[in-house]
């Protein structure tokens, strides 16, 4: 399939741990826009030294800094059939910016109450080596790894509610935004993870 998909949904929805199946169901390569600010933190960039002020305070980072990012990554050879977008868009104007860039096949919206993000976000930790997410309760890692794994900075439960926040306020209005065009799919993110990677492929196999 051509054109672009987007992994819409809460901090905590699953859109991390889903990506991985849709890039391999798919081809498309994953465009993390939280992936890229954290590379840009742990590099000490300018750009990654103004991200990180708004990621520890649990903000959104400004839509130019943002748009600046993905207009850059999306001229590599390797998006010239479109991406997998995980956590982009997140406002209106980002929206509107890739209208200009890509063609937007999908939007896939996992949905998960907030009163389950907070206990996904507290309890999940990271494979510094492989980017794999775990959870020390849902997705536990395994035993031999258990030693390396670091959680987020941004994964406290203070900070997960102005996240909660900023989503409900600057991202959850482009669900009706892009359910106006036809290309909102909504799955239910409260199964487990294969359940929900199943109701994932279910809807976007035929797109
Ligand atoms: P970002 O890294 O994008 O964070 P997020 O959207 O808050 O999403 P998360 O990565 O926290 O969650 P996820 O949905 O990927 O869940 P995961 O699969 O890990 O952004 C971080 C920050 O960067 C933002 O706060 C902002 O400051 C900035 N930023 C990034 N993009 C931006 C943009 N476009 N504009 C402006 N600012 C931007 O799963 C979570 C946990 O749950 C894991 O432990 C996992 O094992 C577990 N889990 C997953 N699925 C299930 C399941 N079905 N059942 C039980 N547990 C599950």
């Amino acid at each position: 399939m051509s054109g672009s998909i987007v992994l819409f949904g809460p901090p905590g929805a699953g859109k991390g741990t889903q990506a991985g199946r849709i890039v391999k169901m798919t081809g498309k390569p994953q465009v993390s826009t939280g992936d890229m600010l954290r590379a840009a933190v742990s590099d000490g960039s300018d750009l990654g030294k103004e991200a990180k002020e708004y990621m520890d305070a649990g903000l959104l980072v400004p839509d130019s800094v943002i748009i600046g990012l993905i207009v850059e990554r999306l001229k590599r050879t390797d998006a010239s059939s479109g991406v997998l977008f995980d956590g982009f868009p997140r406002t209106i104007p980002q929206a509107e910016a890739l209208e200009s860039v890509a063609n937007v096949i999908a939007v896939v919206s996992i949905e998960v109450p907030d009163d389950a993000i907070v206990d996904r976000i507290v309890g999940r930790r990271m494979d510094p080596e492989t980017g794999d997410i775990y959870h020390v309760e849902y997705n536990p890692a395994p035993l031999e790894i258990e030693k390396r794994l670091i959680q987020r900075k941004d994964d406290t439960e203070e900070t997960v509610r102005s996240r909660l926040l900023a989503y409900h306020k600057q991202t959850a209005p482009l669900a009706d935004w892009y359910s106006e065009k036809g290309l909102l799919f909504s799955v239910d993110g409260n199964g487990t993870i294969d359940e929900v990677a199943e109701s994932i492929r279910d809807s976007i196999v035929g797109i």
